[in-house]
């Protein structure tokens, strides 16, 4: 990966002091050394998000999630390493190296911006050929999907040529062939000629939330197949981190944002003035996508086709945002497929109706739930009643789940006690299972490769070691490091960091430990372990209680491996037997030592 030096990194992450960052994203209060906010990772109510001025980290207790400054601007602006550095950079006025001494990044810096460019010649090209006399197939298209010119300005649809007439044009503008290939808009054939990839389809650019022209979806103008073709990812394209017509809904009243499955859907409500409208790009929604949606928006409405993918889309995009903490509702239509054909049919102020009264997802959940379902039947409607119960039970606001209950029971005719009975006896094993988590030593990472079933006491024994080694490293370093070996630690996560710093130690590299790493799980752990309070009052005998118990546990599986051994002495001649109790008197004077 092409980065920034060590030392720059680390003069920007010293030049942003993480407490100003956050703050103007969360809202702090301090408390004791640190502050403590509501979680802009996850939905809580209470706040365990913590950030630690001294330590220059934070850390969610309730999810897990945490890291240092540059984490923290990547997560909540959606941004790959290097950009949040250079957001951060020029938040310090730290101006970044240029040619001489980072001539990989620049190059791949100009390489972006010409292709930036080229999208957009590409785009204002495409969409003057539509009006050429050329173009009359485009034309009686647009006239059939009822497009008007405004829509067709404001979102810059065109028409793409023949052949390599895009090719030329670049290259007559003075574009490399590297430069028009990275644009993933020419393809080179095997005999070495240019094509435009796309070519005699209605163009419609893709920008992203800024404006700049990223990609491409290419529709047909008849029902040949692909429907759409549109831009790989590239250089400047992520489908996953983007999403279609947000720099448009933007400009408008974004309180609301819809999200649709095609680009159509977006265009058409658009064009009918319902603007705050994105377009998911072929995918399933990511998580990229749902924090730029809550970034700008305080409600989504999943406004997808009422399809059976429509509907799957629906749900795993619903359970995306529900765990981002988004307040999400669901848009039912009926008498079309999709929000394009519904606002053509029955007009903008029937499908705002829709809007204002979409459902929420518990509502949305037991829908679905009834439609493969017949209620006369008895052994249904039982299923239906514990599934309910399911989707009730994981309500936590007990007013909100209140009134499902009582919808719920009018809409499918159950009585109120029945579902109440149902939701109640999930809840209560539920909390019982929840009590044995949180008993765990590592709550906040409960993911299963954690959930070794391992000491308690031993993680958590790890877990200092790992602190001290990081907080104290002149105290504890060499004491440590021949003792308390990568082979001694038992946690799977411990063991991956520990080596991490042993390794950095001896390189001499003075890296910040969580750059260390780039796996999001060990870094959101090692926050946790960093923002924990060991209480260390006094540092080397800290250290020496730990040697002292590692010492001792060695001398016990030495010990015990004697004693293994010289249960089974019918092998053994004298001299040996002689020779393991030697070693056995030195073990257990050593232990009343450690003791
Ligand atoms: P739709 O088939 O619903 O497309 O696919 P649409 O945009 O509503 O187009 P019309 O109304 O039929 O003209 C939804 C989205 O899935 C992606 C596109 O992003 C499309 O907008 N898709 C669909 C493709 O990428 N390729 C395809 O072949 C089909
Ligand atoms: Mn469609």
């Amino acid at each position: 990966m092409v980065r920034y030096s060590e030392d720059l990194i680390e003069e920007i992450r010293n030049s942003n002091d993480i407490v100003d960052v956050i703050s103007q994203y969360v809202i702090l209060k301090r408390s004791g050394r640190n502050f403590f906010g509501l979680c802009p990772f996850h939905k809580e109510k209470s706040p365990s998000f913590s950030v630690s001025p001294d330590k220059q980290i934070f850390h969610c207790f309730g999810c897990g999630v945490g890291g240092n400054v540059i984490h923290f601007v990547s997560k909540i602006e959606n941004l790959d390493f290097r950009e949040t550095l250079e957001l951060l950079a020029n938040r310090a006025n730290i101006s970044l190296p240029t040619l001489d001494n980072s001539y990989q990044d620049n190059k791949k810096a100009i390489l972006k911006s010409k292709v930036y460019e080229i999208n957009e010649i590409a785009a204002k090209f495409y969409h003057e050929n539509l009006y050429k006399p050329s173009s009359k197939e485009a034309q009686e298209y647009i006239k059939k999907r009822k497009l008007d010119n405004r829509t067709l300005k404001s979102f810059l649809i065109g028409y793409s040529g023949t052949f390599d007439e895009l090719f030329k044009l670049l290259k007559s503008k003075g574009y490399t062939e590297e430069e028009i290939l990275a644009s993933s808009l020419v393809n080179k054939a095997d005999n070495g000629a240019f094509i435009d990839r796309f070519r005699r389809r209605l163009m419609i650019p893709i920008q992203d939330a800024t404006g700049k022209f990223i990609a491409f979806g290419g529709r047909v103008l008849d029902d040949s197949k692909p429907k759409y073709i549109n831009s790989p990812e590239n250089i400047v394209y992520s489908k996953g981190r983007n999403l279609f017509g947000l720099n448009v809904a933007k400009k408008g009243d974004t309180k609301k944002i819809i999200i649709v499955e095609g680009y159509m859907d977006a265009i058409s409500l658009y064009q009918r003035g319902i603007t705050n409208v994105v377009a998911s790009l072929g995918t399933a929604l990511t998580e990229q996508q749902g924090r730029l949606l809550r970034k700008n928006s305080e409600q989504i409405i999943i406004g997808y086709d009422a399809d059976g993918a429509g509907q799957a889309a629906t749900l795993r995009g619903m359970d995306i945002l529900q765990n981002m903490g988004c307040d999400i509702r669901v848009l039912q239509i009926y008498g079309a497929k999709d929000p394009d054909e519904f606002v053509i049919k029955y007009g903008p102020e029937r499908f705002e109706k829709c809007v204002d009264s979409a459902i929420s997802l518990v509502e949305f959940k037991v829908r679905i739930l009834k439609q493969n379902l017949n209620l006369d039947n008895v052994n249904d409607k039982i299923k239906f009643l514990n599934e309910t119960a399911k989707i009730l039970a994981r309500v936590d606001n007990s007013i909100e789940q209140e009134v499902y209950i009582e919808k719920i029971s009018k809409e499918y005719d159950i009585s109120k006690e029945a579902i109440y009975g149902e939701v109640n006896k999930i809840k209560y094993s539920k909390t019982s299972e929840k009590k044995v988590l949180e008993r765990a030593p590592i709550k906040s990472y409960l993911k299963k490769e954690n959930i070794e079933k391992l000491d308690e006491s031993i993680i958590k024994r790890e877990k200092m070691v790992i602190y001290i080694l990081l907080n104290y490293p002149k105290e504890s370093f060499e004491k440590i490091k021949d003792i308390i070996t990568e082979e001694e630690i038992k946690g799977k996560l411990n063991k991956k960091i520990i080596s991490k710093i042993y390794d950095n130690y001896e390189k001499k590299k003075q890296v910040n430990i969580l750059d260390s790493f780039e796996e999001e799980d060990i870094i959101n752990y090692l926050s946790g372990i960093l923002a924990e309070d060991f209480e260390i009052a006094d540092i080397n005998k800290c250290i020496e209680d730990l040697l002292n118990i590692y010492n001792k546990e060695k001398l016990i599986n030495e010990r015990n491996n004697i004693l293994k051994q010289l249960e089974n002495a019918e092998n053994l001649n004298n001299a040996e037997i002689h020779a393991l109790e030697q070693k056995l008197n030195d073990i257990i004077l050593h232990l009343a030592k450690v003791k």
